[in-house]
């Protein structure tokens, strides 16, 4: 296992635990030479006019761990591409079906690109060729920007040295291995050596170039309220993907691309994964060639980007995982999860259970006083909620959310006594207390922006276009950043506040700043997502007991980026538990259930208008970080009593949910009745099965499936959580091996109504 580079084959294996990625340096040929026309001869180099390059970095393998590294055939570099062709190959379409591991623009691989950059002079050609290479042990940070983390002793940095000689430009292509799993981390730097300015108009941050093997591509795509549905296409000629151009990661797409063999399950068949560590604009692309070949390719989007790097300095593109699997998505799933709950949360909270939280959002909206809250928070201590979270409106004049975005003064009308009143009498109830924020913003009808009409981005000249009554702060300039941190830090230090949501409710547009001179403009959305990560960067060091949660108007942010700084992520405005099934299982196929903000609300549901049991919404929020969005003094009396049952089960479930190994045994989205998961923890002595049926067949059979992920040589007691008294109680009268659950199955019983839902409980015996 390792990084190793095989000096006499030329060729960097970079291994996993069961994986295996090879890179060839392929020699540029003497254009004199023509003795490398033969077909089939073991010569190692490309033909053609090359004069001006050492070496190309070719992509040779990524899959199943293998041991061999001799392997020159799987860059087809004797191969030529025309039949027949008077000079066999040359350099042109040389480069246009060589497996590039980092392909460049402007020379002749026309296919879709990694990196492209405009010169002074307006020349746009870029070619790298091998210089050299580093290998560390460890993993280095990144500057400013989130990513995965390892110590010496678990984790392996190479970095492949690439310039281009006429441009004096230096490109640096980067891959950790963590021993403990199989994702490997992959970024670039960018470091101008020259003595002239280098515009960068693309820098894209991984490629994956190899051959189709009958792919088909899975993406995550949205909207408000019905973010990361799962979508399978196969793989068709030219170009497909996801991307966005919003400054946001996006309800619409998400940073992630999935490459399956045709038909795979979760069991079966190949995936490869691309997931970005990013929270802005972003592109993720599949490109099918002539050749049939395929290239994957993640990072910054290009639109609307391009970064002045002056002679000396560098830029690092952000961090993309890769993940293979051999054995389906769940392998996928799982090395995710466990890659993000070792080396990328940071938090106190990563490995501690949250506080039951109650959030008043869809309780009172805007429209709330002390007393209110207090009545909250009293009736909820009562059924052991452990957290109050006050939600938007309580700053400035923000009765509504048409204005005062940016003032972020306590509304003393609204909280009589002020914030430190209201947080001592909620932890007099035993309760913490948590508070949410939109520091990014700025409402016209504010006194912030009466004072600063120049604050929000926009093009001079022209009217800025609302989303959501506001504008959006420009984050790229220092005096704003600091205003913004000052105002953070005051309110945050006025009281005892133990929670932050950090919301962002519209994306940007009009992009305009007037800080950034011309030149410099496409610069803005890449500055202001280093500028967020810099402000909650210093939100998490100077108060690092601190629990924050990210949200973005639901999920629109969620993703590995914003995972850096918070350990859970606001998922969905949808709350509805039947629409959250779909969501969730798009969330977790690759985060853990853990950074999943679910919460049980109240009916008719605020998003869909659906009733749905109490006892079903307790199960949806269980696989999530679990809390209540709703009056807890108005809700039924029989959905109250049942709180404490679910509070009891979050205590006995939530460590096995958060840390435990997540199998997916049926979807709702797929089958349109039912969806079953179960999440077993790594000891394998304990596991859990939701079951959620969503609508009942008249005059049905029970349903009998098999478990998943369980030791087929472990004896298992089953049990029913019983949410009328809070208890396991037996199911089925005998203990059955892991094996026969796993083959033979388990036998569910159809469930009386629409939208039932229950949970099993496994224990060895
Ligand atoms: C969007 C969030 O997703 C909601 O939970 C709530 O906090 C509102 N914003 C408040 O404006």
């Amino acid at each position: 296992m390792g990084i190793t580079y095989h000096e006499k084959e030329r060729v960097f294996s970079i291994d996993t635990p069961n994986t295996s990625y090879l890179i060839g340096i392929v020699d540029a040929a003497d254009p004199t030479d023509g003795s490398s026309a033969d077909t089939g001869s073991k010569d190692t180099r490309a033909r053609g006019n090359s004069s001006v390059c050492g070496g190309y970095v070719g992509h040779m393998y990524y899959g199943k761990r293998i041991r061999d590294v001799e392997l020159p055939y799987l860059l087809r570099i004797d191969e030529p591409p025309y039949v027949p062709s008077v000079n066999q190959r040359d350099k042109l379409s040389f480069l246009d079906s060589f497996p590039m591991e980092y392909p460049t623009h402007g020379i002749g691989d026309f296919r879709e690109d990694c990196m492209e950059v405009r010169t002074k002079a307006g020349h746009t050609a870029l070619e790298l060729s091998y210089v050299g290479y580093e290998l560390q042990k460890g993993k280095p940070k990144l500057e400013g920007l989130p990513a995965t983390f390892g110590t010496e002793e678990d984790c392996e940095t190479l970095c492949l040295i690439l310039e281009d000689r006429v441009l004096s430009l230096k490109v640096e292509l980067y891959y950790s291995t963590f021993s403990d799993n199989d994702g490997i981390a992959r970024s670039v730097r960018v470091i101008n050596e020259g003595s002239e300015e280098i515009y960068l108009t693309k820098v894209l941050s991984a490629c994956l170039d190899m051959d189709n093997k009958d792919f088909e591509l899975l993406t995550l795509h949205g909207s408000w309220a019905r973010e990361r549905h799962i979508q399978r296409n196969p793989v068709g000629y030219g170009f497909q993907g996801v991307s966005s151009v919003r400054g946001e990661s996006s309800h619409q797409h998400h940073p992630f691309l999935g490459l399956l063999t045709r038909g795979a399950t979760q069991e079966e068949g190949e995936v490869y994964g691309l997931h970005f560590v990013y929270s802005g604009n972003f592109t993720g692309l599949v490109y099918r060639g002539q050749f049939d070949n395929i290239r994957a390719m993640m990072g910054i989007n290009g639109s609307d980007f391009c970064w002045k790097l002056l002679p000396g300095e560098a830029f690092t593109a952000p961090e993309v995982i890769l993940t293979y699997s051999a054995h389906g998505l769940g392998d996928m799933t799982r090395c995710y999860h466990d890659l993000y709950r070792n080396h990328l949360i940071r938090s106190r909270y990563k490995d501690r259970k949250r506080p039951i939280l109650i959030n008043n959002w869809e309780a009172t909206y805007f429209d709330f006083t002390t007393e209110k809250l207090l009545d909250i928070a009293k009736e909820a201590s009562k059924q052991g909620i452990e957290m109050l979270v006050m939600d938007d409106g309580w700053f400035g004049n923000r009765c509504d959310d048409n204005r005062a975005l940016g003032d972020w003064f306590v509304n003393e009308d609204k909280l009589k006594g002020g914030l430190s009143y209201l947080v001592s009498e909620v932890n007099k109830l035993g309760m913490k207390f948590g508070i949410w924020f939109e520091p990014e913003m700025i409402s016209p009808d504010s006194d912030l922006y009466r004072a600063h009409p120049d604050w929000a981005i926009a093009v001079p000249g022209r009217e800025a276009g609302l989303c959501r009554c506001q504008y959006v702060l420009d984050l790229t300039r220092k005096e704003i950043v600091e205003y913004v941190w000052e105002r953070l830090c005051n309110i945050l230090e006025s009281a005892n506040i133990e929670y932050v949501k950090w919301d962002m409710n519209r994306q940007l547009a009009d992009l305009g700043s007037i800080d950034l001179p011309a030149d410099r403009m496409g610069e803005l959305c890449h500055r202001y997502v280093l500028a967020v990560y810099e402000l909650q960067e210093r939100l998490v060091t100077k108060f690092p007991d601190l629990l924050l949660e990210n949200c973005s108007g639901g999920g629109a942010r969620f993703d590995p980026g914003m995972l850096y700084y918070s350990p859970q992520i606001w998922c969905s405005d949808d709350t509805d538990a039947i629409e959250r099934l779909m969501i969730q299982e798009g969330t977790a196929l690759i985060y853990p259930l853990s950074c999943m903000g679910a919460h049980v609300s109240d009916c008719p549901n605020h998003a869909v208008g659906r009733m749905t049991p109490f006892e079903t919404r307790g199960y949806v929020a269980l696989t999530g970080t679990f809390g209540y969005e709703l009056d807890i003094t108005k809700i039924s009396e029989e959905d109250r009593n049942m709180i404490p049952k679910q509070v009891k089960m979050y205590h006995k479930f939530h460590m096995l949910i958060s840390q435990g190994d997540y199998y997916r045994i049926a979807s709702y989205a797929d089958n349109h009745e039912w969806d079953c998961y179960m999440i077993v923890n790594k000891e394998k002595t304990e596991a859990l099965l939701i079951y959620i049926q969503v609508l009942r067949q008249p005059n049905c059979h029970s349903r009998i499936f098999p478990c998943k992920g369980l030791s087929p040589d472990k004896k298992y007691e089953i049990f029913r959580y019983d949410m009328k008294n809070g208890e396991d109680t037996p199911f089925g009268s005998a203990s059955l091996y892991g094996e026969t659950l796993m083959n033979a199955g388990i036998r569910i019983e159809s469930l009386w109504g629409d939208h039932q839902g229950m949970m099993l409980h496994f224990v060895e015996q």
